[in-house]
């Protein structure tokens, strides 16, 4: 079995987290093309670790090896949210992903198409009517808020518009705080924009368990009936749902598509995009896969393991780079084109 390529790091001065975080693009393609290898190894959050930028190396993270690379216990996002689907492992995340599922499969989002409109006509009428030029990427985070809200907490922008404003600012304080967290080095945890950020996910979690215990309706009266592991975990779930980061995927995605659509050499992409939905469809899913809006996720082995090939110890971490799996010319051919057609078929 082959060693990772690339330099391990020293503990603390090896560390390469400042340099990614900034620019994980620039990052990993540098280093892509200096080893030569899809996948290679640099020090990140203190911790050797290998960065997967291939599909296979992917592959075998997420599904085949699961059982061997785990979610960080102490990772940010455990900080943040407490214990939910995102950070647990093995058999307990099975049965919470069967409970979870039934809210997204059964009947709590199925009457709510009538909702996604009237929010969707609402919040993307005047931008049509306008002329003017719209920061987009605004537009659409305050669409994926509404929507969020809505769906998951039955707090309407329309009939609750002081709540809503109340939520939407706790939401990106908490947010903020927790990406400004791996960036201040100087004390990590004990940032004033970290504190902030808990102080803001209190709040939060207050009114999210106010709306589990009085409202019987939606997706929140479906959650606080789920037989759940412990009393905290229906409304950490919650909160990861409505918190900063899905509006901003939203956001990001929407934004990516309204800019690969635009120009009058998109002139055709777009009308065949309104007028067939299979190819809307593979529009989508090409926007995401060009521009995915997360950088990816980390995990540790657990044990001594491989890679795509290469030997990962115990103890060492491991980052798949969505945009870099998602280009790669392996299994994408001309992987940094804009051609919808690639996924038809598949
Ligand atoms: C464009 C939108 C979205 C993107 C790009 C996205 C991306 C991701 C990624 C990359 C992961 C895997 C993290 C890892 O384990 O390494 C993930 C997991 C997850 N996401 Fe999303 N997500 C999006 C929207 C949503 C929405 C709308 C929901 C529901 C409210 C959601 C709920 C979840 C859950 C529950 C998991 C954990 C799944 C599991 O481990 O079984 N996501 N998402």
């Amino acid at each position: 079995m082959s060693k990772l390529p690339g330099n391990a790091g020293a503990p603390l001065l090896g560390d390469k987290s400042l340099e990614f975080y900034r620019d994980p693009v620039s990052f990993y393609r540098q280093r892509v093309e200096k080893h030569r290898s899809r996948v290679f190894q640099c020090r990140l959050l203190n911790r050797p670790t290998a960065f997967i930028c291939s599909v296979r190396g992917m592959r075998e993270l997420l599904c085949e090896k699961s059982n061997l690379f785990l979610k960080d216990p102490t990772d940010l996002m455990t900080n943040m949210y407490g214990d939910t689907i995102i950070t647990t492992n093995g058999e307990e995340a099975c049965l919470l992903r069967l409970s979870l599922t039934s809210l997204f499969t059964g009947s709590c989002l199925e009457s709510s198409s009538d909702y996604i409109t009237s929010v969707c006509v609402r919040c993307l009428k005047d931008l049509s009517l306008s002329g003017q030029p719209e920061c987009v990427y605004s537009v659409f985070k305050r669409l994926g808020t509404e929507l969020v809200l809505g769906l998951f907490l039955n707090v309407r922008a329309e009939e609750q518009p002081e709540q809503f404003q109340e939520i939407m600012q706790l939401c990106t304080q908490h947010w903020h705080g927790l990406i400004s967290a791996p960036v201040s080095v100087k004390v990590p945890l004990w940032s004033s924009g970290f504190s902030t950020a808990l102080d803001a996910r209190d709040k939060l979690m207050d009114i999210i368990k106010d709306k589990l215990e009085n409202d019987t309706q939606g997706f929140v009266g479906s959650l606080g009936s789920l037989p759940l592991p412990d009393s905290n975990s229906a409304s950490q779930h919650l909160l990861l749902f409505i918190s900063a980061l899905i509006p901003k995927a939203v956001a990001s995605v929407l934004t990516s598509f309204t800019l690969a659509l635009s120009g009058k050499e998109q002139e055709e992409t777009r009308r065949r995009a309104r007028e067939e939905p299979d190819y809307l469809h593979r529009v989508l899913l090409e926007v995401q896969r060009l521009w995915p809006p997360f950088i990816g996720g980390r995990r540790i082995a657990d044990q001594d393991s491989n890679l795509a090939g290469f030997h990962v110890p115990k103890g060492h971490g491991a980052i798949y780079i969505s945009h870099g799996v998602h280009r790669d010319p392996e299994v994408f051919e001309q992987p940094n084109d804009f051609v919808p057609e690639r996924w038809s078929g598949r």
